[in-house]
């Protein structure tokens, strides 16, 4: 996770399914690199909402972090066991109420909860609990390196089984799902990173990912450090790109996925699936199981988030010159939801996540979802 992604939104109102949030933006990368010192819950919090730090899972470890360094420096935390688990629960609340739709934050506060509260039955004392604790987030960083490393090399087997090229494979992707989405290495960026260590990639498609631009201004700077041989298109060329031939497998992440397998992802990944059914591409999702929502049967009761129209109207992510006419209604979902009938398959840390029977669904198993 690399903590310089410089940005800061607020939010503005709630309705039924959505959260809207405004922004008040000022982005540094790709042209200047800075690091954010995060020393508590509450500077965790306002990083992620305001995506000092964003993509799935670097939210839920820096919201652990943040805790965790918080726990280790306060001089005055409570020193009762009962005090120091309802603290560490009150935080973890207050840490995931910073964004909605990945679900990786909240699994992780779940987690963490439990591990304080097991932590808390063989304890002598409050500072058991809060070792416990920073263990806990602490392991839980290594965790998701480990989990990239996994779905990196699960997918590039994966590709280069299904593809029809065994050599110089071409791949869409979308959004920024690399190390500066994650712990290290990535989920679907991380797969594009196996092929390319096991020299089977041609080039990478990343698209520019409107409106905020993870694509353009993040993935492209991970791909172009690497030297990884990267083209940007703009989101709307992405079905001529298909048309054209040129790509042999999409591969995208995941903020949530529901257990029948459809996928709340990046705005724009629903299209990018739209045109892969259409031109025959296998499209993949690739993310660790801890993106699983078992608790949602489908798609349909994702939260998605809702952003500023000044991200639309203005450039540079709301803070740069206005380009759309004064007056103007704007909608600005920061997420779709792909239906799981239109993914070839989940990539997870795990293994493969096939279709068996249906079609139109994953027949999630148990023991991926109890994960
Ligand atoms: O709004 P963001 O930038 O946090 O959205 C990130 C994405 O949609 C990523 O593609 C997703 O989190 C997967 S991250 C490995």
């Amino acid at each position: 996770m690399l903590p310089h992604y410089h940005q800061s939104i607020h939010a503005t109102s709630r309705s039924c399914h959505n959260i809207h949030v405004g922004s008040r933006v000022k982005r540094k990368l790709p042209l200047e690199t800075l690091y954010v010192e995060i020393n508590d819950s509450s500077s965790g919090w306002h990083a992620i909402q305001e995506m000092v730090v964003r993509g799935a899972p670097a939210i839920a470890i820096a919201a652990a972090l943040s805790l965790a360094v918080e726990v280790v420096n306060l001089g005055t935390k409570p020193t009762d066991m009962h005090g120091a688990l309802q603290y560490i629960h009150q935080r973890l609340d207050y840490l995931v109420s910073s964004r909605p739709t990945a679900v990786n934050l909240s699994d992780a506060a779940l987690k963490l909860k439990e591990r304080a509260n097991n932590a808390a039955l063989t304890a002598s004392g409050a500072d058991d609990i809060y070792t416990a604790y920073v263990d806990a987030a602490e392991a839980m960083l290594a965790s998701d390196v480990m989990s990239n490393k996994a779905i990196g090399d699960f997918g590039a087997s994966l590709i280069l089984s299904h593809c029809k090229r065994k050599e110089n494979v071409r791949i869409l992707t979308h959004c920024n799902t690399g190390s500066l989405a994650t712990a290290a290495y990535g989920t679907a960026l991380g797969v594009i990173r196996s092929l390319n260590f096991q020299g089977k990639l041609e080039t990478v498609y990343c698209t520019e990912t409107r409106p905020f631009n993870q694509g353009s201004r993040l993935t492209a700077y991970e791909l172009v450090y690497e030297k990884i041989p990267t083209v940007l298109i703009a989101d709307s060329a992405a079905a001529a790109l298909q048309n054209a031939g040129k790509v042999d497998a999409v591969v995208v992440g995941a903020d949530r996925i529901a257990s029948n397998g459809d996928t709340a992802n990046k705005i724009g990944t629903y299209n990018l699936a739209l045109a892969a059914l259409h031109h025959g591409i296998p499209f993949y999702v690739a993310a660790p199981l801890t993106s699983i929502d078992s608790t949602l049967s489908s798609g349909d009761s994702i939260i998605i988030e809702e952003r500023s129209a000044k991200e639309l109207t203005h450039s540079h992510g709301g803070q740069g010159l206005q380009v759309a006419a004064s007056g103007v209604h704007v909608w600005n979902p920061a997420f779709d939801v792909t239906p799981a009938k239109l993914i070839t398959a989940i990539i997870t840390d795990k293994g493969i996540i096939a279709k068996k029977e249906d079609p139109a669904a994953f027949d999630i198993p148990a023991f991926l979802k109890d994960h």
